[in-house]
């Protein structure tokens, strides 16, 4: 609620102004009391003031009448009629001369007769020659002025009346009448001050029209100087809008391709399907590895086999896994299976994809990056998905180290807003050294963000390439849930709308 008027715009203050004279009253009330211009701009500014809790407006539906015809209001009550001929005829008539002198049908004679007498102004008397109608004293009385039902007409003839403007008594008579008068139905408002507009009134108001949006013209002439700006209130009630927006998992794909993309990394894809070669042996992973257990890995039933690379650099591969080759590492030590290296596989990870382009493009310096599904037969639970998105980088570059692996990792995190991030050492088959960076989730817990390293001689060497390698692989919907405080990584695939609603748009 404002406690002063400097967040009241000009006609919010110049209803309450208004109001402060008449303390209560209806929109249209007001706009005349006040010469507003609109009946919208009171209301508008009505509903704002309410909204603010400085006036209160009440909804009555209220009856009111107006004639059912003008000529309703032209033509005389029958009895009137009849009264008139009456005293024309010295006061006394048969019932068929009076017919003929007030020229009404059946009907018509039937109500004026019913209505001289209700009225007290005729006496109906049968005698052998027919019914006689004579003039009361009340009626000699009644022909000199206007009874009140026939003011009320003349009052209606002019407009419509509400209810609470007229006798109910007369305005029953009326209303029993066929023709004479119809009711309508309408909700009146009614605008009062509360407690609070009240103060503000009493501690001042100055009104000068204000200017919520400077103008060429304002700026031009000068008189920006004499209007008042009217203050923005960042509190004031605005309704919900829910734009379409990018899911919370796009949008942060969409935000982490433009960090890497500005880092000067080029955008790279590969295959969900890869041949167990380029997802673990072309990485150094011991045919025998625990990673390549079917518990770990989904393997294809069709295609159950895929191709391989040509002969040459499957041979350097099997090297490097029998003895070392040319790498000078001693290699694992056993009987390398081309067989075993031919399964296809869902890829576990997107290593697979960075490293058979950079056999590709061996030359140095290089850099790119994928975001990328992957699959694991990990059974879900609040920090784990089968499916899940990894973002792969690789660095190709004389000289790369440790020191800027880790600083490419930070500035990618950084630039993300993202700083409750550490690193500790880490293992992989494919890289040495091998770091692990963790974050902190919102409730202070650690947890693996992904893994990273410099590439073995093993890895490059039987691929042509000569530069080191930094290489990196982190989940993204771990790092989404911990950055969005989430606690439960599935949050993420409930396609939950109220969340997804509610969420302020990522950009
Ligand atoms: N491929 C690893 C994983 O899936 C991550 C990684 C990528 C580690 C590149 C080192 C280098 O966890």
């Amino acid at each position: 609620m404002p406690g002063s008027a400097d967040e009241l715009s000009y006609l919010e203050k110049k209803v309450l102004q208004t109001l402060g004279k008449l303390k209560k009253a209806s929109p249209e009330e007001l706009k005349a009391a006040g010469k507003f211009r609109e009946l919208v701009e009171v209301m508008n500014a009505a509903s704002w003031l309410q909204a603010k809790g400085l006036v209160t407006m009440k909804e009555r539906v209220v009856h009111s009448f107006r004639l059912a015809s003008p000529a309703a209001g032209r033509k005389a009550l029958p009895e009137r009629k009849a009264l008139r001929a009456l005293i024309k005829a010295h006061g006394k008539m048969s019932v068929p001369k009076l017919q003929a002198a007030g020229k009404f049908d059946d009907g018509e004679l039937a109500v004026a007769l019913g209505w001289l007498r209700r009225k007290g102004w005729a006496d109906v008397a049968k005698t052998p020659e027919g019914s006689v109608v004579s003039v009361t004293p009340e009626g000699r009385e009644a022909a000199g002025s206007k009874g009140a039902d026939e003011l009320l007409l003349a009052r209606l003839a002019k407009g419509e009346l509400p209810e609470d403007a007229i006798d109910p008594r007369v305005l029953r008579d009326l209303k029993s009448r066929r023709e004479l008068v119809k009711e309508r139905e309408s909700v009146r408002r009614e605008i009062a001050l509360t407690p609070a507009g009240e103060r503000i009134l009493a501690a001042g108001l100055t009104l000068k029209e204000d200017v919520a949006q400077p103008t060429t013209e304002l700026l031009r002439s000068g008189r920006w100087r004499q209007v008042d700006f009217r203050r923005y209130d960042t509190k004031a009630f605005a309704p919900l809008v829910r734009p379409g927006k990018r899911h919370v998992l796009g949008a942060y794909i969409e935000r982490i391709r433009r960090i890497f993309l500005s880092m000067g990394f080029t955008e790279i894809d590969g295959d969900f399907v890869q041949s167990a070669f380029w997802n673990f042996d072309a990485l150094f992973q011991p045919q025998d590895h625990p990673a390549r257990d079917q518990l770990d890995t989904f393997y294809l039933a069709k295609p159950s086999t895929l191709r391989l690379p040509d002969e040459s650099t499957l041979g350097k591969v099997a090297e490097a896994h029998e003895n070392g080759g040319g790498t000078g590492s001693t290699g694992w030590r056993y009987k390398w299976d081309r067989k075993e290296a031919e399964r296809a596989v869902l890829r576990s990870h997107t290593t697979p994809v960075t490293l058979k382009w950079l056999m590709e493009h061996p030359k140095p310096p290089q850099k790119a990056f994928i975001i990328g599904r992957n699959f694991r037969p990990d059974a879900t639970d609040w920090k784990h998905l089968p499916e899940f998105h990894q973002i792969e980088g690789v660095v190709m570059e004389e000289g790369a180290n440790l020191a800027q692996l880790i600083g490419t990792i930070e500035a990618f995190y950084q630039r993300l807003g993202f700083t409750r991030v550490k690193f500790r050492p880490g293992y992989f088959p494919y890289t040495e050294p091998s770091m692990e960076p963790e974050g902190q989730t919102s409730d202070g817990r650690w947890m693996e963000l992904g893994g990273s390293g410099i590439f073995r001689p093993e890895v490059t060497v039987p691929l042509g390439i000569d530069s080191p390698v930094l290489a990196w692989g982190l989940g993204l919907e771990r790092l989404v849930m911990t950055i969005e405080g989430l606690s439960d990584i599935r949050q993420l695939y409930l396609s939950d709308l109220d969340w997804l609603r509610d969420h302020r748009a990522i950009l």
